[in-house]
């Protein structure tokens, strides 16, 4: 079974988009289509990006384990929330620290505002960044719009039935890079 981490990266006090960091999390494990942890940002908080880990003379044992999970892991939901338009800090603070640990690797970029427009200007800035440090983001997109009112602090979909449904469209497209790059490997 192949393995997803889902990167949760708003580390805003009072944060709602990690509702659908949860939501993924149940979602995939609920429906038996991968395994599936959570890569909390919140949880790491990194100090704002000085050098490459790859530089780095004596890296931090959380940057180390930060980066061998994106490495490990067959494929990588990202869900961010729209900052002024544009992706939070926090998540380029990662990009940037890591470099072949993205090469390649499939990644599925769930928008998330607390607005009608579901966060969906972050999606071509950061797909722009996705592309130059060469990962390979998937074409389909899960946009989160009034997610104060779409999910509950668990990860429970208010509308279960229409959320699920665009969620499986989402995980599969996922699931069929992750199995096309595995094929392509083997060969
Ligand atoms: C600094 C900042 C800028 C924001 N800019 C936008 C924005 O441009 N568009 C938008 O739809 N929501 C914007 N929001 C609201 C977020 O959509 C909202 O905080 C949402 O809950 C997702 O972020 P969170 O995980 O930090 O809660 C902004 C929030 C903050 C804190």
């Amino acid at each position: 079974m192949p393995h997803v981490e889902i990167l949760s990266s708003s580390v805003r006090n009072g944060r709602s988009s990690h509702r659908v960091a949860l939501f993924f999390k149940k979602f995939i494990e609920e429906n038996k289509l991968a395994t599936a942890t959570i890569l909390d940002l919140n949880e790491y908080q990194f100090p704002i990006f000085e050098e490459r880990l790859r530089f780095q003379s004596n890296p931090t044992p959380n940057t180390l384990e930060f980066a061998s999970r994106i490495k490990r892991s067959d494929g990588v939901i990202i869900v961010t929330p729209e900052y002024n338009g544009s992706f939070p800090a926090s998540i380029k603070n990662v990009v940037d620290l890591l470099y072949d640990e993205w090469y390649r690797k499939p990644i599925g970029i769930s928008t998330v505002s607390s607005g009608g427009f579901a966060g969906t200007q972050v999606l071509i800035a950061l797909q722009f960044v996705l592309w130059k440090i060469k990962a390979w983001t998937v074409p389909s997109q899960f946009p989160v719009a009034n997610v104060d009112k779409s999910f509950d602090e668990l990860g429970n979909a208010t509308d279960a039935e229409a959320t699920n449904k665009r969620a499986s469209i989402f995980v599969h497209d996922i699931l069929w890079c992750i199995e096309a790059k595995k094929r392509m490997e083997s060969n």
